[in-house]
């Protein structure tokens, strides 16, 4: 399956529903591939990466100039990147969308190093992707702190990556809708209608990405209390978790390069105290999104408030709080269902078949899978691993599943799914099953 979606230098997550090369995609996907082709999995981040902007940012698509335009919208001819993105630095050559997705990158990057060191190290490939990682990071942190209070904005749902999650319901009421006659979803040819976002949905996603285009895709960070942020500015937990993890493994990879890692080490844990301070909330027993324009933390909760588990130096309170509130009836891990769900199974919002207001999504589950190992709890990390397994496998992997039956929804052949089933294949305690402490936790230095 992952052969059929490789396309020579990456890997499509869907033939049908994404035909271009998905950057969070990619860097699960590595993950994945490193087990079968440490070559291929080197080769789909550099490709990835090979489309970054002069800013920093890695766009959330990279097109393949061979599909044809009416196969997925948004298309190169709505992004406009070489033109709209130039004052941006986007690329001449290549096509990309101008938004970015969760920086997984170089926790990918880290996790392929590892597989191979050996060829790693004779193709130069952490010397080459350490300065464009390095960049993406910076981009990050110092354009997009919208909110002012040290932690990453996404600026579009699509950024977060979980793009119809009731958690946006309240900052999208804001964005005017686009009219649903100026634009034709490709989505629904090979999706059924009720597992994709509603037209409304997209018409708000059309608005706020042609206003971020027409604005040259410029950031306006620094205003502090939210003032740079356009009509739909969010800190996520699952996002800066994410980046969090991935600022952990650039430290490792500076080492392996021979330079010190300790102040990555050192951001790392400040940006995971910044990400306690703004968006955990304990009667919840989790994190939170802030809505920047509003200045307020969001009600729903979602799943991308459990991801933070992630972290190696979570306060080990909060750590147990995540773990109580996973196992709890929002999310029914190891009780009502087969998978954790990607939305609170007792909100009025929860949908089971919707996209990410309610079905089970496996690259979620792989990482609390490997949060549940990093903070001491192998009997249920092993139970959840083998229901991604299992559920992997019945659903012919799938996108997303029903979380309550495996049933799958979506997709079918889903890259990501069928990558990181076999990152769980793989034997964890001679690979990494310790190394989860000893990659990310353990080694501080
Ligand atoms: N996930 C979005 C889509 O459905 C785009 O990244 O097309």
């Amino acid at each position: 399956m992952l052969e059929d979606n490789w396309t020579g230098t990456s890997t499509v997550p869907s033939r049908n529903l994404y035909p271009h090369q998905w950057s969070w995609d990619s860097a699960f996907i590595a993950i994945g591939l490193r087990h079968v082709s440490p070559l291929r999995a080197q080769t789909e981040l550099e490709t990835l990466l090979n489309a970054q902007w002069g800013d920093g940012r890695v766009p959330h698509i990279v097109f393949n100039p061979s599909v044809p335009l009416d196969a997925y919208f948004p298309s190169p001819d709505f992004w406009r990147s070489s033109t709209a993105g130039r004052a941006a630095g986007a690329p001449r050559t290549v096509q990309t969308s101008g938004i970015v997705q969760p920086p997984v990158h170089a926790l990918a990057a880290w996790l392929v190093h590892e597989a191979d060191p050996g060829l790693s190290r004779a193709r130069g490939f952490l010397a080459r992707v350490y300065p464009r990682l390095a960049a993406w990071h910076r981009y990050l942190l110092h354009r997009r702190d919208l909110g002012g209070g040290g932690l990453v904005s996404v600026v579009h749902p699509w950024e977060q990556g979980m793009d119809n999650s009731p958690c946006w319901d309240l900052p999208l009421s804001r964005v005017a809708p686009a009219p649903a006659r100026s634009f034709r979803r490709a989505d629904l040819a090979h999706g059924a209608p009720g597992d994709r976002p509603t037209d409304l949905d997209y018409g708000r996603y059309v608005r706020l990405a042609a206003d971020y285009r027409d604005g040259g895709y410029r950031d306006r960070p620094g205003g502090g209390h939210g003032a740079g942020a356009g009509a739909f500015a969010v800190e996520d937990p699952a996002f800066n978790a994410l980046l969090i993890a991935s600022e952990h493994a650039l430290a490792r990879i500076a080492r392996e390069l021979g330079a010190a890692g300790t102040a990555r080490h050192a951001r790392a844990r400040r940006l995971t105290a910044a990400l306690v301070r703004r968006l955990w909330d304990p009667a919840a027993g989790m994190f939170l999104c802030r809505d920047v324009r509003g200045g307020r933390l969001i009600r729903e909760r979602g799943v991308c408030g459990l991801v933070p588990l992630l972290l190696p130096a979570l306060p080990r309170e909060i750590a147990a709080a995540l773990v109580r509130t996973a196992c709890g009836p929002h999310f029914g891990l190891g009780g009502a269902v087969r998978l954790v769900p990607s939305h609170d199974l007792l909100s009025p919002a929860f949908d089971r078949h919707r996209y990410w207001r309610g079905p089970a999504w496996f690259n979620v589950n792989w990482l609390l899978e490997r949060g549940l190992r990093l903070h001491g709890r192998p009997g249920p990390a092993a139970a959840l691993r083998r229901a991604v397994l299992d559920t992997a496998d019945s659903s012919g992997f799938a996108e997303y599943v029903d979380p309550y039956t495996g049933e799958p929804r979506g997709a079918a052949g889903f890259g990501w799914t069928a990558a990181l089933a076999l990152d769980l294949l793989h034997d964890r305690p001679a690979r990494d099953g310790n190394g989860v402490q000893r990659t990310e936790g353990g080694d501080r230095g």
